[in-house]
């Protein structure tokens, strides 16, 4: 080869650089997410969301619980890919995923992740996706109030569909007896293990009364302890024309992720029918029994169900957008 600059089809030097395309882009069409994505782009990105997260729950330790659940939310529908932050576009009916009845009025935590990626973009002008800081921020939520920490492999772009009829085909109802939740997991190709694993995440935040009020009146005697009726209902009078209250979803630690959330399942206090409903299968009764007794297993578990969960459906490469405003598409 006269000119080593070069290159001739057939060369082995075409045959190298062929090759180092395919390493380099064809990955892109099917592209994993990956630990450290933004090292390069946005080097402190996780650190400033980090921050924000961390000052919103000095302020409202229970805005934790909120992210957690936002994020497996997004997760569940469309996958994790934050069409569960867009607004209704202007001038259209068509509801979004933020009006299901499974999202409103009980979601919360839109708000720090609007702060997150403000401060975001004032480094790293459309670099991070609104999707990765959920998910980030649902890590440090459970890093700060359950002491789980763990990588979060990143790179999701963001979608630009969000459509309020999805939400209740895919999240399962706090009526859903073992079968049901089994079933809906499946379908996002999650394991029964995944499901009580997930679960875990009900041992903080909190539940308005307007979700429990089918299982306190009547009382419903043979799936919930007897004091915990009493108090629950206490909490969550029949009556509740004007205010939906809340109460916490665990009775005993009810800002801190743990697996306290296990032990409340066994004796039967717990708020939903999908909670005490682990109890009726062998299998998820004996998982719940294992992390009741063993915090570390479970905390392990949780964080590795936590990023598979993250990898749902995810959009990657040239797929969807990065938003510059995580309640509108571009
Ligand atoms: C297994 C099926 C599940 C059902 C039926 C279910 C249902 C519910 C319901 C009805 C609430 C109360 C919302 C309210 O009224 O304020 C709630 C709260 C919550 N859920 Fe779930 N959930 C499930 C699984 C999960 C999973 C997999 C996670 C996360 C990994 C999760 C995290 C949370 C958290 C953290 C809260 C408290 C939210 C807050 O305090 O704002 N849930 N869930
Ligand atoms: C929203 O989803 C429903 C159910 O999957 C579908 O029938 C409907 O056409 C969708 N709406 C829009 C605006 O895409
Ligand atoms: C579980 O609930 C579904 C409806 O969501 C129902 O079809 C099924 O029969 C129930 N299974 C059991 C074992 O009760
Ligand atoms: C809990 O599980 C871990 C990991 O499997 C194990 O090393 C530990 O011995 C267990 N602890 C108890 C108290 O059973």
């Amino acid at each position: 080869m006269s000119g080593g600059r070069v290159l001739h089809w057939g060369s082995p030097s075409h045959l190298l650089l062929a090759l180092a395309w395919a390493v380099l882009f064809v990955p892109l069409s099917d592209a994993q997410l990956e630990v450290g994505f933004y090292d390069y782009t946005c080097p402190r990105a996780e650190q400033l969301v980090r921050t924000v997260v961390r000052a919103a729950i000095r302020r409202d330790p229970g805005i934790g619980a909120g992210l957690v659940r936002l994020f497996f939310h997004d997760c569940f529908v469309r996958g994790c890919d934050a069409s569960v932050l867009l607004d209704a576009v202007p001038g259209s009916d068509d509801a979004v995923e933020k009006a299901s009845q499974a999202n409103s009025p009980s979601l919360r935590g839109y708000g720090v992740i609007e702060r997150a990626k403000r401060v975001v973009e004032r480094r790293c002008r459309r670099t991070v996706s609104c999707a990765d800081i959920v998910a980030f921020a649902a890590r440090d939520a459970s890093g700060l109030l359950g002491g789980i920490d763990y990588d979060v492999p990143a790179g999701r772009r963001d979608g630009r569909v969000s459509n309020a009829s999805e939400v209740l085909n895919s999240l399962p109802p706090p009526f859903s007896n073992a079968s049901r939740l089994v079933d809906s997991f499946a379908a996002k190709g999650l394991t029964a293990d995944d499901m009580v694993t997930l679960s875990g995440a009900h041992s903080f935040g909190r539940t308005h009364c307007s979700a429990i009020a089918f299982r306190l009146y009547p009382l419903v005697a043979a799936d919930m302890d007897a004091a915990y009726g009493r108090s629950l209902r206490t909490r969550c009078p029949a009556a509740t024309g004007r205010r939906d209250r809340v109460v916490h979803l665990d009775p005993v630690t009810g800002l801190r992720l743990d697996n306290q959330y296990y032990r409340n399942v066994q004796t039967r206090e717990v708020p939903f029918t999908s909670d005490v409903t682990l109890l009726t299968r062998d299998d998820t009764a004996a998982l719940v029994d294992l992390y009741a007794r063993n915090r570390t297993v479970w905390m392990s578990r949780f964080a590795a169900a936590m990023v598979k969960m993250g990898n749902l459906d995810v959009l990657t490469g040239t797929q969807g957008e990065i938003r510059r405003f995580c309640n509108r598409v571009n």
